[in-house]
């Protein structure tokens, strides 16, 4: 070590070289450290892609945030999932119109048992991807809304997913609003 060395007592007066040496330092330290933290992150994102893929349960988290974790929803704010939504499992512009909401949100105003909400939910899609979206519609139809053990009940895969998603490109929350009419048989 020499006495310019980073803990060396500071002289009263730096000359002019060693203040440039002491920034040189400085400099690639926080070059080190950001290469340090680009590697880091880069890590992350890499241990994230080759973490297992998550439950449809565990994907539900989304949307429990507002739709609450029971699926009995917040009255007037977020509508319930749970037990209303056994019709649209069966028919296809049901299943398709579930996709859609997914995918580009949904704007009301609409009714639900009679109250009125006139929210707006945000897409889901980037986050789910499409077998997300499947596996967390899953979720809601076979353990929200009893379909698990129904015969007729068939699950959706990520192939019918993309199929609805490219029938339907550039859709959008206020598009998927006009879909709704009709689809629960009663509304
Ligand atoms: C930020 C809050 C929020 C999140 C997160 C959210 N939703 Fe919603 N969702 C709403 C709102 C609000 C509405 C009603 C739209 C309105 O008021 O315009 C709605 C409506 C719906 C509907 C339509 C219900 C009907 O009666 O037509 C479905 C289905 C749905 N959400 C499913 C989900 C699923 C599944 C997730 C998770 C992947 C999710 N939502 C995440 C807020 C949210």
């Amino acid at each position: 070590m020499t006495p310019t060395g980073a803990w060396a007592p500071k002289a009263a007066f730096t000359p002019v070289p060693q203040l440039w040496s002491s920034v040189w330092r400085w400099s690639n330290r926080m070059k080190k450290l950001i290469a340090g933290l680009v590697c880091l992150g880069l890590g992350v994102a890499a241990s994230a892609s080759a973490a297992p893929a998550k439950t449809g349960a565990q994907l539900y988290k989304r949307c429990s945030a507002c739709h609450l974790a029971t699926g009995q929803g917040v009255p007037g704010a977020y509508p319930a999932l749970a037990g209303r939504l056994q019709p649209l499992a069966a028919s296809e512009a049901g299943r398709e119109y579930l996709v859609l909401v997914l995918k580009a949100g949904l704007m009301g105003p609409l009714t639900v048992d009679g109250v009125a909400y006139s929210s707006m939910m945000p897409g889901q899609a980037a986050a789910l991807k499409t077998d997300g979206m499947a596996k967390v519609l899953n979720y809601v139809m076979e353990e929200l809304n009893g379909l698990k053990d129904q015969d007729d009940w068939t699950p959706f895969t990520e192939e019918e997913v993309k199929a609805i998603l490219d029938n339907n490109p550039k859709v959008r929350a206020r598009d998927v609003m006009n879909k709704r009419a009709g689809v629960f048989g009663t509304d």
